[in-house]
Order: C-alpha cells, then sequence, then structure tokens
C-alpha cells in the first residue's frame, strides 16, 4: 500500500528554518526514516514537498489513484486554504494532518485548521518524530482497526 506525505510552503527549509521550533532533521533525514519504517510495516511511501498550493492539489488528485493513504503537513496553508481541504474531501482513503510543532500552542493564527475538516486524525507537536508516528496509525486503519 502506497502513502503520499504531502509537505507544503517553507517544508523544504526544514533544519535551516526556525530550529528552536522545528529542529534540526532535514526533510531528506525525515524521508529516509519514512522509508524505512515503512518497508518495516509493508508501505510504499512518497515523500513530496511544494510550495505551490495549486501542486499540492494536483498531488492530492493523483493520490485518488495511487495512494491508499495520505499524510499532510500543508505548512500555513494549513490555515488558509479552502482548496485542499477540497481535493481532499475528493479523496477516499485516510487522511492524517501533521504539524510538526504544537500549532495550538503558538499564535492564534495558527490554532484553526481548514484540514482537520476532513482529517481522520491530526499529529502535531511530537516534532519530525511525527511522520514516523503518522505511518505506524497509517497502517494501523489500513488494517482495518478503528480504535
Ligand atoms: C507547521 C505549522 C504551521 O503553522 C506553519 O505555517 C508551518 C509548519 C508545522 O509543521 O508545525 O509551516 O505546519
Amino acid at each position: 500500500m502506497t502513502i503520499y506525505i504531502l509537505n507544503g510552503p517553507n517544508l523544504n527549509l526544514l533544519g535551516q528554518r526556525q530550529p528552536e521550533i522545528y529542529g534540526h532533521d532535514t526533510l531528506a533525514d525525515v524521508e529516509r526514516r519514512c522509508t524505512d519504517l515503512a518497508a518495516r510495516l509493508g508501505l510504499t511511501v512518497r515523500m513530496l514537498q511544494s510550495n505551490h498550493e495549486g501542486q499540492l492539489i494536483d498531488w492530492i488528485h493523483e493520490a485518488r489513484a495511487a495512494a491508499q493513504g495520505i499524510v499532510i503537513n500543508a505548512g500555513a496553508y494549513t490555515h488558509t486554504s479552502i482548496a485542499i481541504l477540497d481535493a481532499l474531501k475528493a479523496f477516499d482513503g485516510p487522511v492524517i494532518e501533521l504539524h510538526i510543532s504544537n500549532v495550538h500552542a503558538r499564535e492564534s493564527f495558527r490554532h484553526h485548521s481548514y484540514i482537520s475538516a476532513r482529517a481522520d486524525g491530526v499529529m502535531a507537536g511530537f516534532g519530525t518524530q511525527g511522520y514516523e508516528l503518522a505511518l505506524l496509525r497509517m497502517q494501523r486503519i489500513l488494517g482495518d482497526a478503528v480504535t
């Protein structure tokens, strides 16, 4: 089973960007760890990053035929993008919303997420380990568990 891991704006700078908030791991480090874990879980991951809303939407459309689940860190689009929410509503499989930081402990404009309305679960504040935790959860959901 294939999981798309979608990353939005500025996450290409992970490791350099505000490391006191987002840590020192790069997105390539996270991808390596996710690829290793996915292999052990019997999953395949496709790790993607774009600074462009339309590209993220195109990948969500592509996932309709190519993936069984989506993990999405939409970055700041989380707080602004009805278009990404609508695209996710057209995807039938599980969706996990992910934030490296605990957005609820930050500025109030980060407290609202459009994506949460479609997400099966939300992961926030677990650092980059959240990506691996999301994959574990994805495996559990895709294995038909309800809890
Ligand atoms: C983020 C939180 C967002 O508020 C922010 O705009 C990001 C990253 C996170 O991973 O903690 O770019 O999604």
